[in-house]
């Protein structure tokens, strides 16, 4: 594993400073399901945003930004900074498609209605987690997709120092790369927040607290237009969803950990906004 040097890392961060909330999945391999195979991932979002009200064509055209997992029918949980500076009207939701060219054929594009956010704070990325709830809900068919909706990890399941989990994300496979129209997987390790500020330095390691995630991937990683994506870790062979991605320094530069939003300190928050309790009370 090569260490950067502080000064070499904070040169990185000055110099991609743009681009840090733009955390990127190099390294993985594109998930192909022929024929009508369930999606594997059948709960992932491709957040896009309308860049071309109506193109030459008469379509409208939608670009990619973000990644997210729907959590019930109507909520899925992303990152907070993929909200930042966006207009909600013009901002819609693919669901489980493993191809996003395929994405407008289908009409399964769904608007978003309203978004929660717990204290995000921009200047330090701290609590980097939203909630997006649709204008319509979602109904995919529960008796063919196994796990169609992400699995939110238990309360006790907050050491996951050592475990292997999965990436995915239509983001760019290399830093300042095009995105793709394909989902990717990669896998990552998760590690303890010593090894995390020993790598990055003091200043832009997390804090070691327990709201994030440090994890390393063997030279795959996760890019730009992968943030808010999932990251699955399997714990007794159940995928949760332990983690949604946040930021990076670049993309996949060997011995450097990707920043993962920790699920686990937020699980009451989650349950407590995605079971539509704030709106009934
Ligand atoms: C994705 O869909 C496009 C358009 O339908 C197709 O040309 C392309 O081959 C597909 N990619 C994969 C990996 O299936
Ligand atoms: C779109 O719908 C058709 C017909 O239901 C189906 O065969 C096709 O696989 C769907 N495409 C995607 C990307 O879901
Ligand atoms: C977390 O788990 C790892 C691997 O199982 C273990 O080595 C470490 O001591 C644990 N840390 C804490 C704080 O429990």
């Amino acid at each position: 594993m090569r260490l950067l040097n502080i000064n070499s890392v904070a040169f990185l961060l000055l110099s991609f400073v743009e681009y840090i909330y733009a955390t990127p999945i190099v390294g993985g391999k594109v998930i192909y399901n022929p024929g009508n195979a369930a999606p594997k991932y059948p709960y992932m979002i491709s957040i896009q945003e309308l860049y071309k009200p109506i193109n030459s064509r008469g379509v409208e055209e939608f670009r990619h930004f973000c990644g997210g997992a729907m959590l019930n029918h109507w909520w899925f949980v992303t990152a907070a900074h993929c909200f930042l500076r966006k207009k909600l009207a013009r901002i819609s939701a693919v669901i489980g498609h493993e191809n996003l060219s395929s994405a407008n054929q289908n009409n399964s594009r769904y608007a978003i209605e309203r978004v929660k956010f717990i204290y995000y704070q921009p200047t330090n990325i701290q609590n980097d987690i939203a909630l997006a709830r649709l204008k319509k809900s979602y109904e995919p068919e529960l008796n063919l997709i196994k796990h169609a909706f992400g699995i939110l990890p238990l309360p006790d399941m907050k050491n996951l120092s050592g475990v292997s989990c999965q990436i995915v994300g239509y983001g760019a496979t290399q830093y300042a790369g095009e995105l793709q129209n394909n989902l990717i997987e990669g896998e990552v390790k998760i590690i303890t927040k010593q090894e995390c500020s020993d790598i990055l330095g003091r200043i832009l390691a997390p804090p070691h607290d327990e709201t994030t995630l440090c994890a390393l991937g063997d030279n795959q990683d996760t890019c730009q237009g992968d943030s808010g994506g999932p990251l699955i870790c399997k714990v007794n062979d159940v995928p949760y969803i332990c983690g949604i991605v946040s930021h990076g320094l670049t993309c996949g530069v060997t011995g450097v950990p990707s920043i993962y939003t920790a699920i686990v300190p937020y699980l009451e928050w989650i349950t407590w906004i995605i079971n539509d309790k704030v709106e009934n009370s």
